[in-house]
């Protein structure tokens, strides 16, 4: 029965379109968790009543995604290092003292998906990451802690790059698009917003080394223009449908303590 779930939710404006409860109505049944999930759409000005409202009602957790991560990030009374890095939740956690606890689970959700998906292994790659917007701002910490041998961000407009880039210290670096003419890179990450209006960052000619692998963020029925672009020049290509379901099994992980399995999924969404 219902009332006897503990109660989460994705929130978001608009959230209808969202995969979460599907993904995370698959994890609840796969392991048993007695878990209830929606989405639920807040209207703007109205995020902090709402969420607290779905706390007092006993809610236990929610998934937090645009446009609100930023507004989560302040709302939180309690922050992991890695949302505090990210400047952003998208995961938030009642605790046992009533406290709420924000986190950010979309980096490790990334490497989740390159590593052990993927077999992608960063360590000593060259990495570029294109965007300097708050989708690349989450990633950048949990990307760094897997020592890749460099770390460039690229954006459109190079000065907020470069800002990023200082913020996370040395081993990062930040410039616009065409700093990157006679430089190559084995792994290529867009987390630009571009891929939405079907448009390609200006990406100068020889950027992939042999071998090469390219990511995008954004998923979708077709691939990506930037994916595009890769399978063109010969690199492996991924979208970042997995890059949600690892997302999505690090929040239920922190909610309920138990790793659900993320291969069966995945596979499930693919699907259709
Ligand atoms: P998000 O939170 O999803 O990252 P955002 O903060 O609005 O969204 O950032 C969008 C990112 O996509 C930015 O890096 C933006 O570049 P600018 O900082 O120069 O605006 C980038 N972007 C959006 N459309 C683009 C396009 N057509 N070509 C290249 N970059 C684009």
């Amino acid at each position: 029965m219902s009332t006897e779930r503990d109660r989460y939710a994705v929130v978001g404006h608009p959230v209808a379109h969202s995969k979460s409860p599907r993904i995370h109505r698959q994890f609840a049944e796969q392991t048993g968790e007695p878990v209830e999930y929606r989405a639920i759409d807040i209207p703007p000005g109205e995020f902090a009543a709402r969420v607290q409202a779905f706390f007092a009602a006993g809610g236990k957790g929610l998934n937090v995604t645009l446009p609100y991560k930023e507004e989560a990030y302040r709302l939180a009374e309690r922050l992991t290092r890695r949302a505090r890095q990210a400047g952003a939740v998208n995961t938030l956690a009642l605790q046992g003292d009533g406290s709420l606890l924000g986190d950010n689970t979309d980096g490790a959700g990334l490497v989740q998906d390159l590593q052990h998906n993927l077999h992608w292994d960063i360590r000593g790659l060259r990495v570029l990451l294109l965007g300097a917007g708050g989708a690349v701002r989450g990633v950048i910490g949990p990307l760094l802690e897997q020592q890749p041998a460099v770390l460039v961000i690229a954006n459109r407009t190079p000065e907020k790059a470069v800002q990023l880039a200082t913020a996370f210290g040395s081993g990062v670096r930040g410039c616009g698009y065409a700093a990157l003419a006679g430089e190559a890179f084995d792994l290529v990450i867009n987390g630009t917003s571009a891929s939405l209006a079907g448009e390609l960052p200006p990406l100068p000619a020889g950027l992939l080394a042999a071998g090469a692998c390219c990511y995008d963020m954004m998923y979708g029925p077709e691939p990506t223009v930037f994916l595009r672009w890769a399978q063109d020049h010969g690199a492996a290509t991924a979208d970042g449908l997995g890059m949600l379901v690892e997302q999505a099994a690090e929040a239920f992980f922190l909610w309920r303590r138990v790793r659900p399995q993320t291969g069966p999924v995945l596979q499930a969404l693919r699907q259709g």
